[in-house]
C-alpha cells in the first residue's frame, strides 16, 4: 500500500465544499430541493455539503452498484431506491466520483421518469478521462486524472472511507 501524501487535504476539501454549498444555496433559492446521495461513497461528502446549504432540503439515498457486462455496456443495479416523492422537486444527485458515468447516467434516467422539476448532478471528484457515457455535471469539486483514490467516503474493498482527506492508492 502506498501511503503517499493526500491528493486533497482535509482543509482543501472543506474549503471547496463550502464554495459548492454557497453556489447551490444561490442557485436553488426559493426551490424545493431534494438531495439524493449515492451510497456508500457519497455519505461523507453529502453530510458535509448539506450542513452548509442554507435552504430547506429533503434528503434521500440510493444504493447503486455496477456490473460490467462487456466492454461497452454496464448494468447498474439499484439495491435501495428513493422513498421521497420526486414529482415537481428540484433534484440534486450527490456523488463521490463520476468515473465512466454509467451510474450517474442511470440515476438521471431513473429520476427523470418520475417527473421532477429539474435534475442536477453534484460530484466531489470528476475523472473525465475515463468517461464512457456523457453526463452533464453541474457542480464539480475537483477534476482528477485517471487515478484510483480513497478517503472522504471513497473506498478500496470497503476500507479507507473514514480518512478525512483523499489520497491515491496503487491497485
Ligand atoms: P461510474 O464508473 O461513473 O459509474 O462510477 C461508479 C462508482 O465507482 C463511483 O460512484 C465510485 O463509488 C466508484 N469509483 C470510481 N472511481 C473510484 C476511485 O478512484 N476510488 C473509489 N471509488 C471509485
Ligand atoms: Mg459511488
Amino acid at each position: 500500500m502506498n501511503y503517499s501524501k493526500p491528493l486533497f487535504t482535509e482543509h482543501e476539501i472543506k474549503a471547496r465544499v463550502k464554495e459548492i454549498a454557497e453556489t447551490i444555496t444561490k442557485d436553488y433559492k426559493g426551490k424545493d430541493v431534494l438531495v439524493v446521495g449515492v451510497l456508500k461513497g457519497a455519505c461523507v461528502f453529502l453530510s458535509d455539503l448539506i450542513r452548509l446549504i442554507d435552504l430547506p432540503v429533503t434528503v434521500d439515498f440510493v444504493i447503486a452498484s455496477s456490473y460490467v457486462k462487456s466492454e461497452s455496456s454496464r448494468d447498474i443495479q439499484i439495491h435501495y431506491s428513493m422513498r421521497e416523492a420526486v414529482k415537481n422537486k428540484a433534484v440534486l444527485i450527490v456523488e463521490d466520483i463520476v468515473d465512466t458515468g454509467f451510474t450517474a447516467k442511470h440515476l438521471i434516467d431513473l429520476i427523470a421518469s418520475k417527473s421532477p422539476e429539474s435534475i442536477k448532478v453534484c460530484t466531489l471528484l470528476n475523472k473525465k478521462d475515463r468517461r464512457r457515457v456523457e453526463v452533464p455535471l453541474d457542480y464539480v469539486g475537483f477534476e482528477i486524472p485517471d487515478l484510483f483514490v480513497v478517503g472522504y467516503g471513497m473506498d478500496y474493498e470497503n476500507q479507507f472511507r473514514n480518512l478525512p482527506f483523499v489520497k491515491v492508492i496503487e491497485v
